[in-house]
């Protein structure tokens, strides 16, 4: 099992929906919160609290019905927080299409028991792929 990446799949309720049978954004936010939240559990083996949010971008309604897919990769190591990459698709199970419906970046941090930040182990990026987005995160926090 790759200790970087978890999944999540949900479905959604009418109670999750805005007027137009669309699924309130703050709802998607919190399946997203969720699964980075078990990425970083996973990775760590401590508590975790969120600390940050960025860069989250809705690319495309999900309506009542579908199948939410929420993808977490932790992309960046800290001591002891762990930023992770969240993809959401949508899937329309009566026609079989599957679409990308939102994105974002969460930062974690692993905490102790008395909710001090507490070290993780550590990680470094081995392939480009993995570089270009340590990177990215390496400049959000050192804004220019
Ligand atoms: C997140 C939290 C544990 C950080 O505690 P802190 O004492 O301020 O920690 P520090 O300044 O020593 O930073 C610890 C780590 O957190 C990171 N961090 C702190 N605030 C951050 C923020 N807003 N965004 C991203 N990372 C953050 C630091 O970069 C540092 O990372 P590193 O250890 O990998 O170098 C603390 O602010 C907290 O408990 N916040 C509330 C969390 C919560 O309740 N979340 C639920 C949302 S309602």
């Amino acid at each position: 099992m790759n200790n970087r990446k978890a999944e999540l799949i949900e479905t959604l309720l009418p109670k999750d929906t805005n007027g137009y049978g669309n699924i309130f954004g703050g709802v998607v936010m919190s399946i997203m919160d969720k699964t980075a939240g078990v990425v970083c559990w996973r990775y760590s083996r401590q508590r975790v609290v969120t600390a940050s949010a960025e860069r989250i971008n809705f690319h495309s309604p999900i309506n009542v019905g579908e199948v939410v897919y929420s993808r977490a990769t932790i992309v960046h190591v800290g001591r002891s927080s762990m930023t992770v990459e969240l993809e959401v698709e949508a899937e329309n199970m009566i026609k079989g299409t599957v679409r990308r419906a939102a994105s974002g970046l969460f930062t974690m941090v692993a905490v102790d028991e008395n909710s001090k930040p507490s070290p993780v182990p550590p990680w470094r990026p081995e392939t480009e792929a993995e570089l270009e987005k340590w990177q990215m995160v390496e400049k959000l926090k050192r804004p220019a």
